[in-house]
């Protein structure tokens, strides 16, 4: 991940850390997710204008390559932290509301699209359900981008990778990874429809090694309906 917002462990290792993960990771990673999940988006609006929520947003790079490719589109944000004072006066953050463990602060039915991307597995398992309840409140359509964890060697992957990505932060790492299974049980348990998947989402091709060492099929993005 990349934020602003998380208060950056002191250290040159870390320093050097954020910005090694920022050129060999990031900046993939967020082009990719952001194409992807406005790819979806388009199919589903057809070009009619979107408000969507961007939660648990980091550096906002990955709704900014939405509204990017949709500019029909306008996007808030919401994270755990209060905004830095440098930020403050930074018309890109004026967006930018700090949200409560587990309370979105806007009305309800307030967007069209609540997205959550890479947030949900930094979530105590028995808390998910809650969230995405309090994303369907304010929203019609909820956006999730996550991991499949479908076995032990996905799982110990998964964890490196977040533990890495995250290590420059003080983001906990929790690794509450689903599997397809627990996904559809969640979403049966919440009426959500899924409107399309995308499943299979290669975000390391351009890096020599792990390119064989990291699955595709353990990145997936669903666009949900939620219930009238
Ligand atoms: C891996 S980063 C993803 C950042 C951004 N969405 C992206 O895809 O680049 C996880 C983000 O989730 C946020 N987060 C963690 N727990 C959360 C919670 N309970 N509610 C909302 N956001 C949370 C973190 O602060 C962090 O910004």
């Amino acid at each position: 991940m990349s934020s602003p917002l998380a208060r950056s462990r002191p250290g040159i290792g870390n320093k050097l850390l954020a910005a090694l993960h920022q050129r060999l990771s990031h900046i993939h990673r967020v082009q990719i997710l952001g194409e992807s999940c406005a790819s979806l988006l388009r199919a589903a609006f057809e070009g009619r204008p979107l408000r969507g929520l961007d939660v648990g947003c980091g550096d906002q790079q990955v709704s900014r390559t939405i509204a990017a490719c949709l500019p029909n589109s306008r996007w808030r944000a919401c994270d755990l932290y209060d905004l830095p004072t440098a930020l403050e006066k930074d018309p890109a953050w004026g967006n930018y509301r700090q949200m409560a463990d587990g309370v979105l602060p806007f009305a309800d039915k307030t967007f069209d699209v609540v997205m959550f991307c890479d947030v949900l597995h930094h979530v105590e398992r028995e808390k998910q359900a809650d969230l995405i309840q309090e994303a369907v409140r304010i929203g019609n359509y909820l956006l999730i981008k996550d991991h499949f964890a479908l076995d032990a060697y996905a799982n110990i992957m998964l964890r490196l990778m977040d533990l890495v990505g995250n290590a420059p932060y003080n983001v906990r790492v929790l690794a509450t990874y689903f599997t397809p299974d627990r996904f559809d049980a969640l979403l049966g348990v919440l009426k959500l429809e899924r409107v399309s998947r995308l499943h299979g989402i290669d975000l390391y091709r351009h890096l020599p090694v792990l390119q064989w060492l990291i699955s595709p099929q353990w990145q997936f993005i669903d666009l949900l309906k939620a219930p009238d």
